[in-house]
């Protein structure tokens, strides 16, 4: 019975957005091999273990290869075709760049751009194999914006938001979809962990994660290349942001992630 169902890899699975996107994906009769860095997942996959979903946590830090080798392991040792995979796992960094520790800026990239990267290729080549599979990909409204004061957080996911629009053409007549989200702010430990409680995108109004994994999860079995997620006035303000000048965004930014500005 097990291996009739459907498989799929979820990144960043112990909190916030994956957590959610996991639980789509195990109510529709999905199998999971869920991936976090700290033992947060252990109650995430025993939460998930219900109606016969078969949970395969995989502890590993994505912003090195060996994690994502792990990962990757761990999905071919089930011995099942992938039918989806979220790459999801991402982390922000608030505060000016030139005051911040390079290494710390740099571990941003290392998880957010280099293990998506790392992953998609190999999910990608089984899946373009097979002639079938479904990739979403978690990038953000930040992809949209200079992030003045989050500066290599935004960039990362505008590296991600265009890879992922590029590979959608790429991949148009493979059977293979890939579909990136695009939360606006979310109610999740990512303001905290980033450090920009203090600003006011950090003291500001967030969506519910579970909306924006609803929203994502449905676009990603539709096959759409791309979903704006969250409340309905995310979602106009991030179509209305593609009509502002790129200055005005950071300068706008600014106000948003400055430390302090928070009030
Ligand atoms: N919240 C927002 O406003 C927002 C908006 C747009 C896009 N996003 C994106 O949504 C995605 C999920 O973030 P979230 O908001 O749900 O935040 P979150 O609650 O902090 O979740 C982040 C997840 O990533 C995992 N993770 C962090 N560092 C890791 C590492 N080195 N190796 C493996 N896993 C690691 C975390 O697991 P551990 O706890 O084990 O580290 C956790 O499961 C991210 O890509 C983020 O950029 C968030």
């Amino acid at each position: 019975m097990t291996d009739q169902r459907p498989l799929a890899l979820v990144t960043g699975a112990s909190s916030g957005i994956g957590l959610e996107l996991a639980r789509q994906f195990a109510g529709a009769g999905f199998d999971l091999v869920l991936n976090a860095e700290d033992d947060e997942l252990t109650a995430a996959a025993d939460a998930l273990r219900v109606g016969g979903t078969t949970v395969t946590p995989v502890r590993a830090d994505l912003r090195a290869i060996a994690g994502v080798e792990a990962v990757w392991s761990a999905v071919q040792a089930t011995g099942r075709p992938l039918a989806a995979a979220a790459l999801n796992a991402g982390v922000g960094r608030g505060g000016a760049f030139v005051d911040d520790d390079l290494e710390t800026q740099m571990e941003v990239i290392d998880l957010d751009v280099v293990s998506t990267v790392r992953l998609a290729h190999h999910v990608l080549r089984d899946m373009v194999a097979r002639g079938e599979g479904r990739v979403l990909i978690t990038s953000s409204v930040a992809a949209t914006m200079p992030g003045a004061f989050q500066a290599v957080y935004n960039a990362s996911k505008s590296f991600l938001q265009s890879f992922a629009e590029a590979l959608v053409e790429e991949l148009a007549g493979t059977g293979v979809t890939v579909t990136s989200l695009m939360p606006g702010p979310t109610d999740t430990e990512f303001f905290d962990r980033a450090q920009l409680q203090d600003t006011r995108v950090g003291s500001g109004s967030k969506d519910d994660p579970a909306q924006v994994a609803e929203q994502g999860f449905t676009a990603l079995m539709r096959g759409e290349q791309k979903v704006f997620a969250g409340s309905l006035l995310s979602r106009v303000q991030a179509v209305a942001a593609g009509l502002i000048p790129d200055r005005l965004k950071a300068k706008a930014h600014r106000q948003m992630a400055e430390p302090g500005s928070g009030g």
